[in-house]
């Protein structure tokens, strides 16, 4: 079986913990490690949740490093009205008893992809001030990256402001930065996003599995539902990790994308230039360092929810 090498970087965050159990567990995904950055809620936090996320999902030694604790510029914003106090829905879990990796999240970036064998796929769901600085430290290493399938940005509407999605706009300079980097980069944001849900009795079901990683899972959804007072609710961010290794689940256009970093209320905006190409050559590009990005624009809900479902629970039909 050919397997994806991946890595991914969270805030983690409720749904990125449904990314985290969902690439632990899927047979067809190498994880390497896990980077963590200020997002959701704090670092430290993120740390936290993420060493219980793989506790859940009985994974092996998976090192996960703590990265940056504030965004490039400005300050922390958290969401912690949308994940809870602790910022994985308050489920008053044990510590883990993992360790955290000594290595900073860029260190533990540069030393998997150095010893990788097989291309290293880089999935952020969280904002992006990690893997700019990552770019930027390690330049040599950063062109060894096979690609970037990152959860963030938006072709249509944002969320945390009219125009923003979070993560881009929780670090606009970064993200900047990341884009215009030259690494292929594929955009899994809110045109899809909140698409494929689990509802209420979904999460029951999985509460009541034999597994714990569908136990914790189900007791996550459930928590969220019920702090949204929506159901179903989206799964996420792991949509990204899942469009990695079934493409063909998801439909994608190039676009030439700059992201916003003005101080107005575009900031955060990924601007995607939409028009057709009678019109762009009639009115040439006006947009200053755009990227050839890859937005993904429609995807296949049902199977991509039985993908997370038959992932996390193997006893789910
Ligand atoms: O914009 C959606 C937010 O929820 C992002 O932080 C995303 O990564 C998810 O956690
Ligand atoms: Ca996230």
């Amino acid at each position: 079986m050919n397997k994806t090498s991946m890595i991914l970087d969270v805030d983690t965050g409720v749904d990125d913990a449904f990314a985290v159990l969902f690439a632990a567990l899927h047979p067809e995904i190498k994880l390497l490690g896990i980077t963590c950055v200020d997002g959701n809620t704090n670092v430290d936090q993120v740390v936290a949740n993420t060493l219980k996320t793989l506790d859940a999902a009985g994974a092996g030694d998976i090192p996960v490093a703590r990265g940056a604790m504030r965004p490039l510029l400005g300050k922390s914003q958290y969401a912690e009205y949308v994940h809870g106090a602790d910022g994985m829905g308050d489920l008053g879990m044990a510590p883990s008893k993992r360790k955290i990796d000594p290595r900073s999240a860029v260190e533990l970036l540069r030393d998997l992809i150095e010893e990788s064998k097989e291309p290293v796929t880089i999935v952020p769901l969280a904002p992006l001030t990690n893997i700019a600085l990552f770019l930027r430290v390690f330049p040599e290493t950063a062109k060894k990256i096979h690609r970037i399938v990152l959860m963030g940005g938006s072709a249509s509407a944002g969320n945390a402001t009219a125009a923003a999605e979070f993560n881009i706009w929780h670090d606009p300079e970064a993200a900047a930065i990341v884009f215009q980097s030259g690494v292929p980069i594929t955009m899994y944001g809110l045109d899809v996003f909140m698409r494929p849900g689990i509802t209420r009795g979904e999460a029951t079901r999985l509460k009541n599995a034999t597994e714990p990683s569908a136990q914790f899972a189900g007791a996550l959804v459930e928590a969220f539902i019920e702090r949204l007072h929506v159901s179903p609710i989206t799964l996420g961010d792991f949509g990204a990790v899942a469009s990695v290794i079934h493409p063909e689940l998801f439909t994608t256009e190039m676009f030439d994308v700059v992201v916003d970093t003005s101080w107005g209320p575009a900031r955060g905006q990924t601007i995607c230039d939409r028009r057709d190409a009678f019109l762009k050559e009639l009115e040439p590009l006006d947009l200053v360092d755009a990227a050839k990005v890859r937005v993904t624009l429609d995807l296949d809900v049902e199977a991509v929810r039985q993908l997370w479902l038959k992932t996390i629970d193997k006893g789910w039909v």
